[in-house]
């Protein structure tokens, strides 16, 4: 006999809100990831009037990550929340229609074509340097996050749009302020008990409504701009540059995009690109300056590697930052960006002596199982060198299946190189010109989880290296 919801154990929650009282919202992954530890990799909470089941084991969590589109889907309160803003996209297609989006956003987001926008990301890095130089002549605490932001929206506009927004040489009021709006909120919509949202408009709904309309606007200006480079020059239909221009040559040929899912897909592609990376540049920016011997292999390699220029200027060497690579697996690993996925079974599941019922609400804590010494030795210990060849007996115990930073199976992140390049690049133009230094206390940078789980507002100080 399989367990089902009712035999599983869980956190005792109290009438009408449940466990809603025993956190915060900014802290549900801690919670989930604690009572994961208290009661086992399978239990149950009640947030509000909602009966979650949560999945912490990461075995089960592949299997359950493998076997979509079709067995197990993106929470449909999710999708709800998401289409009453206009995204139609990859994010939150489901079924046959999902794979028709992925195939299209592949083309683009492919390994295969980083070497083509390559020098189109070199463009931000080295806009980002320059900013950086003016901070560390400054000497002042340095709030790095708002250019980390920058970077990544203008290297996503460059990509998926064909446009060059360079935000990092604009001051102020740019489409990041209204992008800060987005996911915060979309979290607590779909976290709200009820949609109080659709009976009274707070300052933060209405804020919220605005920045929604801003990006559109936005969105609407690259879209009219794609079209027009694409009756300029019809021979792009069979060679696209970008996402855009996939997605337009799709629609016009094939007949399966609409205009409404075009531009769900740039807003998808644009808040799924930018808050992730900036945070997790952020986080391994934290973990590096708290580890002076990681930042010191960090600026040999850098040396190395980048030789004479101050930041990496041909792809073909990126590769060579092995440590690197090694310095971004671990921040990914401690401080995953996306610790939890929100998901419902489209059938009735048994799975590992479980039932779970068709349109059951679940959480998977993706980051759970590595931070677990079961899977990774000291596993709350940053320690880059577990990610190179040769450490197995430093750290025998390295069970890379726990780790899903970018999730897992068909609907893993398409934008994974492309991220792990752009973190590349940034941190070893850092290494190599800058040293570094924390200036915010880190036991004052607490996790906040609003949709990504971002670190709480934090400075740095940047000072030239003298070579
Ligand atoms: C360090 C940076 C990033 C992290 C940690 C990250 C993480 C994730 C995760 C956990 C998912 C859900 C995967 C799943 O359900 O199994 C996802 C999906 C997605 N990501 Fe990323 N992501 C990052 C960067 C990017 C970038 C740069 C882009 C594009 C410009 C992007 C585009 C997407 C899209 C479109 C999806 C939906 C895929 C689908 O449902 O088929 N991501 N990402």
């Amino acid at each position: 006999m399989s367990i089902t919801y009712k035999a599983l154990p869980g956190p005792k929650g109290i009438p009408f809100i449940g466990n809603l009282h025993q956190f915060k919202l900014s802290g549900l992954h801690h919670f989930l990831e604690q009572c994961a530890i208290d009661y086992g990799n399978v239990f149950k909470v009640k947030l509000g009037p909602a009966n979650f089941t949560i999945v912490a084991h990461p075995e089960m969590i592949q299997q359950i990550l493998k076997s979509r589109p079709y067995q197990f889907r993106r929470m449909a309160k999710m999708d709800k929340i998401l289409k009453q803003e206009g995204v139609h996209g990859l994010f939150n297609a489901e079924g046959d229609d999902w794979k028709v989006h992925r195939r299209i956003v592949n083309r683009g987001l492919n390994i295969k074509h980083q070497k083509q926008y390559f020098s189109s990301i070199l463009k931000s890095v080295e806009r980002l340097h320059k900013k950086m130089n003016t901070a560390a002549e400054d000497q002042f605490a340095y709030p790095v996050q708002d250019d980390l932001m920058r970077f990544t929206v203008d290297v996503t506009t460059s990509l998926a749009f064909g446009f060059e927004m360079n935000t990092l040489e604009q001051k102020g009021g740019v489409i990041q302020e209204h992008m800060e709006k987005i996911f915060p909120m979309i979290f607590k919509r779909i976290n709200d008990p009820l949609p109080w949202h659709k009976i009274y408009r707070t300052k933060d709904d209405k804020a919220y409504d605005k920045a929604f309309d801003e990006i559109e606007k936005y969105v609407e200006g690259y879209i009219k701009a794609g079209r027009q480079r694409l009756k300029d020059n019809p021979e792009l239909k069979a060679q696209p540059n970008d996402i855009l221009e996939a997605l337009i040559a799709a629609s016009d040929e094939e007949e399966v995009i609409t205009d409404r899912e075009i531009k769900g897909n740039l807003l998808t592609l644009l808040l799924a690109g930018e808050d992730t990376t900036a945070h997790s540049l952020a986080w391994a920016l934290i973990l590096i300056c708290q580890h002076p011997s990681v930042l010191q292999k960090l600026q040999e390699e850098a040396d190395r590697v980048l030789c004479i220029e101050g930041f990496l200027s041909s792809y073909d060497r990126h590769e060579l930052l092995t440590y690197t690579e090694a310095v971004i697996h671990e921040a990914l690993r401690l401080k995953s960006v996306a610790p939890l996925l929100l998901l419902e079974p489209l059938e009735d599941i048994e799975m590992e002596g479980y039932s779970f019922e068709k349109g059951a609400k679940m959480i998977v804590l993706t980051r759970a199982g590595a931070l677990q010494d079961d899977n990774f030795t000291e596993s709350k210990r940053f320690n880059p060198d577990r990610w190179l060849v040769g450490q197995n007996s430093k750290c025998p115990v390295h069970h890379i299946s726990a780790v899903m930073p970018f999730g897992a199976g068909p609907r893993m992140c398409p934008g994974k190189h492309l991220a792990l390049l752009e973190m590349k690049l940034v941190l070893s133009m850092m290494a190599k010109n800058f040293s570094l230094e924390l200036v915010t206390p880190a036991g004052d940078i607490q996790e906040n989880l609003a949709f990504t789980m971002m670190p709480a507002k934090f400075d740095i100080r940047l000072s030239r290296r003298t070579l």
